[in-house]
């Protein structure tokens, strides 16, 4: 076997070696240095991300299996960020999570990792930066929590939100319902439970082999999750002697497998940007078009909001991610690894559906092409987004006059004025809002339609911007515009009254302006505004050198891999 990396800190009888040791020996015993693999549980607890306040409790059922694999479990808290807590937007800080973190197990005297995580951004970090450093890691989602319900009714936590907020600004629910409402949507540890970008992540962990086989999807508050995390710190060691590293699991075949079970599941649009941040950091070829190519075919075959009507507990109840993937096994490459060593089809001959109402068959899909549609043309050169299966089927081709706020403040200042010039055809464009404009690419593309609109009874209309949108969101939105406005971008150049075509079934997304004309316009003032550098720290670090969302809006310099070596000492 070779010496472990921890040896490097830890082996001989040098002054740094029992520097290294005897600052360890508080609970350690000294047999703890004699070859046993030390493996960091990098836990993204905090009680400011509520979703993943019950980790501790998970790290303590890994260090448990650790320990009774022959391992030295240490527990390394990072930086976590909790998605409704972090302003302006928990994306901002995904990169500089993932870079701290990266740096932290590469620094540490760890022969592996245990990635513990579960509110949105918390599990992409976790994966960006255990990619940079390649030592053996695996992951435990911490899991959705159990549905609320207010008055009878299951609560999706997020897209509920949007739902009644709508219907108050409509007028057909009351202020002092949806108040009451608060205290029913987080019912219980957890993230949030709709397939949302966190529920979409953790299953995509697993889809692309990084956790202990048929964990994903398992309800935070369920006593399996301490079972499999037990389980898991036992894989951790075993791991750590096999020396399988992140780089032999995520290949390109994980990849495309996680871009099927996307479609399959109606997973988040936020997936496209943090799969394409992860594979960036382990060099594999995986670009936005690998999106449509491979997705954009597959039925939808999972019933939860916001496409459809169930939630995460009754996913799992039904038989959960495998009997999902069962269902799509001809179109999952049988040579895609998971952490165990043995491919992810192999895990999948035993899965059954327990509930075709929320696991479709594949001959009784939701819908029969679901995936993310990556659209071109003159308002998006280098590509934007749409996920068909969230909007409304009518809208998918239309033609309409934009109106077009140049920020958030804008919108929120003009959308419920009632001289505002709106109709149903029109589209509304929303920029400013992109990695470097807002900056951090914030979810805000589902922008609430105006009020007045809503008085009519109508529930979606379509919208464009070059942010994100939150995964529990729905409606006709195309989302990620690249460039974006503050980059330069055609949005920039978009007027009020310019007619907008949208052609999902034909992938484009255009302004019926002549290219010269476009060409030839000034910028919004506004979105050169947007775009005014911060003058230092990690927003300043950010914007100088975020990628477009179109190649995962990483950072330039952190694109690619430094391996776990440490080429000098300490003392
Ligand atoms: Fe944490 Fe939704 S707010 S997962």
């Amino acid at each position: 076997m070779q010496p472990r990396r921890s040896a490097q800190w830890y082996s001989g009888d040098v002054r740094n070696s029992y520097i290294h040791r005897a600052w360890m020996r508080r609970g350690l015993p000294a047999d703890a240095f004699d070859g046993r693999p030390h493996i960091a549980i990098a836990n993204t607890a905090s009680d400011l991300t509520p979703c993943n306040a019950h980790l501790d409790e998970v790290s303590r059922s890994v260090a448990d299996g650790i320990h009774r694999a022959g391992g030295i479990a240490l527990n390394l808290p990072v930086v976590s960020l909790g998605e409704t807590q972090v302003r302006p937007t928990a994306m901002l800080w995904r990169n500089m999570a993932a870079m701290a973190i990266e740096e932290m197990l590469r620094a540490n005297p760890i022969d592996g990792v245990v990635l513990l995580g579960g509110c949105d951004k918390t599990i992409p970090a976790l994966l960006m930066g255990a990619a940079s450093v390649d030592l053996p890691a695996v992951v435990v989602p911490g899991g959705p929590m159990l549905t609320g319900t207010f008055r009878g009714v299951p609560l999706g936590c997020g897209t509920g939100v949007w739902q009644l907020s709508e219907e108050v600004r409509a007028g057909t629910l009351s202020a002092a319902d949806f108040q009451g409402s608060e205290s029913s949507m987080i019912r219980s540890r957890g993230h949030c439970n709709t397939m949302g970008t966190a529920s979409t992540m953790g299953l995509l962990a697993e889809v692309l082999g990084m956790t202990l086989p048929g964990v994903a999807g398992t309800p935070a508050p369920d006593s399996r999750l301490l079972e499999a995390a037990h389980a898991t710190g036992v894989l951790a060691v075993d791991l750590v002697d096999r020396g399988l590293r992140p780089s032999a699991v995520m290949t390109r075949g994980s990849f495309l497998n996680a871009i099927v079970a996307l479609a399959a599941l109606g997973g988040s649009t936020n997936a496209v940007v943090h799969l394409l941040a992860i594979a960036g950091r382990l060099g594999v070829d995986l670009v936005q078009d690998d999106f449509d190519r491979v997705g954009s075919h597959v039925p939808l075959l999972v019933d939860l909001l916001p496409a459809g009507r169930f939630l995460m507990d009754d996913l799992f109840r039904a038989g959960g991610l495998h009997a999902v993937l069962a269902e799509v096994r001809d179109l999952l490459d049988p040579a895609a690894l998971t952490v165990t060593g043995r491919p992810l089809v192999d895990y999948l001959g035993a899965a059954q559906v327990y509930d075709r109402e929320v696991i479709r068959p594949r001959e009784r899909p939701l819908q029969p092409e679901a995936g993310i549609a990556v659209l071109y043309g003159n308002l998006a050169p280098d590509g934007a987004v749409i996920k068909p299966a969230a909007a409304s089927p009518a809208l998918l081709t239309h033609r309409g006059p934009a109106v077009v706020f140049d920020s958030v403040e804008d919108l929120r200042a003009r959308l419920d004025d009632p001289d505002l010039d709106v109709t149903a055809d029109s589209v509304l464009i929303l920029r400013g809002c992109g990695p470097r404009g807002y900056p951090g690419m914030p979810e805000v593309a589902n922008m609430p339609l105006p009020a007045k609109i809503l008085e009519q009874g109508v529930r979606d209309m379509v919208r464009i911007c070059d942010g994100r949108m939150s995964g529990t969101a729905y409606g006709t939105v195309v989302l990620h515009v690249t460039p974006e406005a503050a980059a330069g971008g055609p949005l920039g150049r978009v007027r009020t009254g310019d007619p907008i075509i949208l052609d999902v079934p034909n992938r484009r997304l255009s302004v019926d302006v002549p290219d010269e004309e476009l060409a030839a316009r000034e910028p919004a003032p506004e979105t050169v505004k947007a775009f005014a550098a911060p003058a230092r720290g990690w927003e300043r670090l950010y914007v100088d050198t975020v990628g477009q969302a179109n190649t995962g809006a990483d950072q330039s310099f952190l694109l690619g891999a430094s391996g776990d070596q440490v080429s000098r000492e300490s003392h």
